[in-house]
């Protein structure tokens, strides 16, 4: 080709592509300094429970639509559980039968899944539990996982992004012994507080948009925390622990403090980690939490931020999928006297620490365009089975130049290398979701501990809701060992 055309037609290409460009992002995002804090936080109110003659603690949820006034002066439409926009926090203990009856007051079905919760699959909760409008679902199950901060939120085939985004989450904490014997901020509300982030944009008419779409999905350019925007919370204690709880369909936050101080990571998404870790920053993709304990002193006034986001991808991407963004998230108040709270939890709960030489699988996932290995999530089709008991190990990779990311039912796993590389304090404790960042290899190592059930299914798929719903999804049940099935680039590591 002469070289004259071949240069008309790159610039044609390219004028091309920009223009029809279907990821253009949101621009980026700043609003450093620009919010203006006038919004006591809320603090979701404990869910309450009653307690069977057997014993099982029952919660009752329903779901519907309520409005929230975001914004001065108008109301929004929200959806919530119990209320107009989120859902109250749900405790229970380690030990405890628990049963949650949802209502399902939409007009829609829904599904609820409990996120980050060690349970038999058929109270999972997940695309194949629909719950019909003017319906009640009731999953029970016995807690038998350690400590941690869990979420729940809606599962449905195909409108997860909307559902939860309208505002169907709420936050789930597990405790246990292990935990209430440390010297931790534990007083809900008071020095231990959720901090569920949502990104949010609002209409002309103050109604919730999700038009701005980054490849990630809906880009947001307020936060709502708690389901507030601008929200300040007054700290009364010389350390404050806040439950953070990425809540967003599609955005990453990278936390830190606006004077860039220390603070220390206790737990991520499955409990605490061995060792508390000090840290200035700690990034959470959707669906993952960390739980961070900050030193305050009496009078001072911080905000927690999100800045340098780093997807892994290049300067153009992450621009667009809101990589690029500087957002002010909560501003936190101290009162001019503090109570002295004790927190000298250095060593915290060890970590039973799972090897390669205990795992008998071994699977790869590749993650590109909407799909896992290939495959769409279609409805009733197992993808895969793993033993009940059995120890695999997970190498997920993402093999686009796009962020994705990774979350798996029914497990937590341990993160074994990236890269070949040991993770990160952020990344080596108890795990259920990661960000898979392009062309980075990630080894996932898990024990299913649930019990054979071949007639319901685990889900794992990306946890940017948008690419869930697309498809971007596979399922698993949990059989007897000798029924594991070796499909999707599954290995026997010999023995
Ligand atoms: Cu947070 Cu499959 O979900
Ligand atoms: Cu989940
Ligand atoms: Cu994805």
């Amino acid at each position: 080709m002469p070289r004259l055309v071949a240069v008309a037609l790159a610039s044609l290409l390219a004028v091309t592509l920009t223009a029809c460009d279907p990821y253009p992002g949101a621009g980026v995002i700043d609003t450093v300094g620009a919010v203006r804090f006038d919004t006591a936080l809320p603090i979701p109110p404990l869910a309450t429970s009653t307690v069977t003659a057997s014993g099982t603690r029952v919660f009752d949820l329903t779901a519907r639509a309520g409005s929230t006034a975001l914004v001065d002066g108008a109301e929004t439409t929200t959806w919530g559980y119990n209320g107009d926009y989120l859902g109250p926090t749900l405790v229970a203990n380690r030990g405890e039968t628990v049963e949650v009856d949802l209502h399902n007051e939409l007009a829609e079905a829904t599904t609820i899944h409990w996120h980050g919760m060690l349970l038999p699959a058929s109270e999972d909760g997940g695309p194949d539990s629909p719950v019909e409008p003017g319906a009640t679902w009731k999953p029970s199950w016995t807690i038998d996982q350690p400590a941690a901060t869990l979420w729940y939120h809606p599962h449905p085939t195909g409108e997860t992004e909307r559902q939860a985004s309208m505002g169907l989450a709420g936050m789930f904490i597990v405790r246990d012994e292990a935990e209430a014997a440390l010297d931790l901020p534990r007083q809900y509300g008071v020095d231990d507080v959720p901090v569920i982030v949502q990104d949010v944009r609002l209409d002309d008419a103050n109604q919730l948009s999700r038009d701005a779409r980054g490849y990630i999905g809906p880009i947001g350019d307020q936060l709502a925390v708690n389901g507030a925007i601008g929200p300040y919370f007054d700290v009364t204690t010389s350390a404050v622990r806040l439950r953070l709880l990425n809540g967003s369909a599609a955005r990453t936050y990278n936390f830190t403090f606006s004077d860039a101080r220390g603070f220390s990571l206790i737990a991520t998404d499955g409990g605490l980690l061995d060792t508390s870790a000090a840290l200035t920053s700690v990034q959470l993709s959707p669906g993952e939490r960390a739980e961070i304990v900050v030193p305050m002193a009496a009078g001072e006034t911080v905000v927690l931020r999100s800045q340098d986001v780093d997807l892994g991808a290049i300067d153009r991407i992450e621009e667009r999928n809101a990589g690029a963004d500087s957002l002010d998230v909560l501003e936190l108040r101290a009162a001019d006297t503090l109570t002295t709270s004790s927190f000298a939890a250095a060593e915290l709960v060890p970590i039973d620490r799972l090897a390669l030489a205990d795992a008998s699988v071994h699977r790869r996932f590749v993650l590109n365009d909407m799909r896992i290995n290939g495959m769409a999530m279609q409805g009733g089709k197992v993808d895969l089975s793993v033993a009940s008991g059995s120890t695999e190990v997970w190498s997920v990779v993402n093999s686009m130049g796009q962020p994705h990311s990774f979350h798996v039912h029914g497990v937590s796993f341990q993160i074994l290398s990236i890269d070949g590389s040991p993770p990160p304090a952020e990344l080596s404790g108890w795990k259920d979701t990661i960000l898979t960042r392009p062309s980075v290899d990630y080894e996932l190592i898990m024990t299913f501990t649930s019990k054979p059930d071949e007639q319901h299914a685990f889900m794992y798929h990306c946890h940017l809701l948008s690419h869930e719903d697309a498809g971007m999804m596979g399922s698993f049940t949990v059989v007897a060992p000798g029924k594991a099935t070796l499909a999707q680039g599954g290995m026997s590591m010999g023995g």
